[in-house]
């Protein structure tokens, strides 16, 4: 396998889909990454990609200060592919006739081919595409044909076949586009030559190779929260190093039933033995009569680095300097912060904020990949399927899930709860369309009889929630009796716990974690 696998650019103009396009040409198994269009040619010949894809974007390419491309990029001679506004700044730089239309383009449009094309290979001759733009080409540029148009827009697809250059208007990467995804594996096997090996394995193949270069003979350091992001970044550079890598997993206490057992278990059959480090005392006696919220996620992450940074020492100590942190950093981070420098300032915050002085050097293997990219590949790795697909569980743990003062015996409650919940949520089906689901304590004690007895026990809120990525969400549909269950379980089987409820908010404007 080679080091490289073959690689298409994505030059970003601001589109509001440009991570969309990346997850579509990648789920077609062509590695791509996305640039600013401030890329210059020579960067561009550098890497050595089979084509380009220029996103859309808000700007009209008849204003002065229109994002623009380096011009020696339209001469070298790579495919390139302009989605919406990358099609108008084609058009407009080699000489065609780009012009505000009369009326905007919203919406739904029927795509109609005119001639026959690569581009178009194998889709109808006419179909549904998703458009939105106020400009739109009126004259392809010399050597270009129309290819095809819809009832308000003449030039919808363009196509200069001798060059390999095409421009596209409508928007192939939304879902409203159903037969986007035909044109996009036209444009990346037909027109660019890609062979569509990226997969997981061949990922793994070329990364280890890599890390193995960067690590040598020294030494790395791990800190794991049960999380996905950090077990799989672990597993491949322990792939990569074997004991070289020393992986830490600091049980703050504040893990859900069962969970430090089943991280180190996973991790166990896959042969890479953990470091673990006790210590749930620690933490509880910091969080002793710390009600407030934000207090206590600040204790939190400031003792999980005073362990973590305790370990280091003892560890090098014992065996001598070590000089590589392993982070699990993914590319929407990486894309987010902009540039190099801040995503490592960012991706320092995602594991408890580890010191600078700690003058670790940083090893990221996933900053190229997304979540799901991120799941398959820990399959891939042997990790098992209930660690890869887990829903998110905040770092503060269940600290944030008993609300006010945390103790062993709301922490016991709540435990006992949150099993019993999620157990009912996956018998009864529902795990992977619910995003996240899980128990709060509530502070509030109410007055409950059972038998003959009066009880005065704690309230439970059952919190479930359908979301794409926690930004917003709503509460989930459960249906009555699966919630039944769950109330009538809690209340029979935890002994502190005597009413149940169901949380209704949405986000916005509540949040999902209470805390
Ligand atoms: P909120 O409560 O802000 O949560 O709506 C959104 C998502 O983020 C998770 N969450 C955290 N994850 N550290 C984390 O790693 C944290 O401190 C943290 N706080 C909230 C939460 O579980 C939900 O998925």
């Amino acid at each position: 396998m080679s080091d490289t696998p073959q690689l298409v650019i994505i030059i970003d103009f601001g589109a509001q889909y440009g991570q969309l396009i990346a997850r579509r040409v990648r789920d077609l198994h062509v590695y791509c990454e996305i640039v600013p269009h401030t890329v210059s040619a020579a960067e561009i010949s550098e890497r050595k990609p089979h084509g380009l894809i220029l996103t859309g974007g808000p700007s009209s390419v008849l204003t002065e200060d229109a994002p623009r491309l380096d011009p020696e990029i339209w001469g070298l001679g790579i495919p390139i592919l302009g989605i919406c506004y990358g099609m108008q700044l084609m058009a407009y730089e080699l000489g065609g006739r780009v012009e505000q239309a009369q009326k905007r383009e919203y919406g739904q449009a029927m795509l109609k081919k005119t001639v026959d094309s690569e581009l178009l290979r194998d889709m109808p001759e006419e179909h549904s595409v998703w458009m939105s733009h106020g400009d739109h080409v009126l004259d392809p540029p010399a050597g270009f044909r129309v290819l095809a148009r819809t009832d308000n827009t003449p030039v919808a697809v363009m196509g200069d076949e001798k060059r390999h250059l095409y421009g596209v208007q409508f928007h192939p990467e939304v879902v409203h586009s159903p037969f986007g995804n035909d044109m996009l594996r036209n444009f990346l096997y037909r027109v660019a030559g890609c062979r569509g090996d990226w997969t997981p394995a061949s990922f793994i193949d070329s990364t280890v190779e890599q890390i193995r270069r960067q690590i040598g003979s020294g030494r790395a350091i791990c800190a794991l929260s049960g999380g996905v992001d950090s077990a799989v970044a672990a597993a491949l550079v322990h792939r990569a190093v074997g004991s070289q890598l020393i992986p830490i997993f600091v049980d703050h206490g504040l893990l859900r039933k069962n969970e430090k057992e089943e991280v180190i278990q996973a991790f166990e059959r896959i042969g890479m033995p953990l470091t673990t480090i006790d210590a749930a005392e620690r933490f509880l006696s910091r969080l002793k009569g710390v009600k407030d919220p934000e207090r206590k996620r600040k204790i939190i992450g400031e003792e999980f680095i005073r362990v973590f940074e305790e370990q280091a020492a003892k560890i090098s100590a014992e065996r001598g300097p070590i000089e590589f942190l392993v982070q699990g950093t993914l590319y929407p981070d990486v894309i987010e912060s902009g540039t190099g420098q801040a995503a490592v300032i960012k991706s320092h915050h995602n594991v408890g904020g580890l010191p600078e002085d700690m003058q670790l050097k940083l090893i990221e293997p996933l900053r190229n990949l997304f979540k799901d990219e991120v799941r398959r590949l820990g399959a891939s790795l042997g990790l098992p399927e209930e660690m890869v697909w887990r829903q998110p569980f905040p770092g503060p743990g269940l600290a944030i899930r008993v609300i006010g003062e945390v103790d062993d015996e709301r922490l016991e409650a709540l435990r006992e709860a949150d099993f019993i919940a999620r157990e009912e949520i996956a018998r009864a089906g529902l795990s992977r369309e619910i995003w996240q689901y899980f128990v709060v304590l509530t502070s509030t004690r109410s007055v409950g009889v059972m038998g003959d007895g009066r009880t005065y026990g704690f309230t439970a809120a059952l919190r479930a929630v359908t979301s794409q990525d926690g930004m917003t969400a709503d509460w989930a549909e459960i249906p009555y009796p699966v919630l039944r269950k769950i109330s009538n379980r809690i209340i029979n089987e935890v002994p502190t716990i005597n009413r149940v409820v169901y949380d209704i908010t949405s986000k916005p404007p509540g949040t999902i974690e209470w805390e």
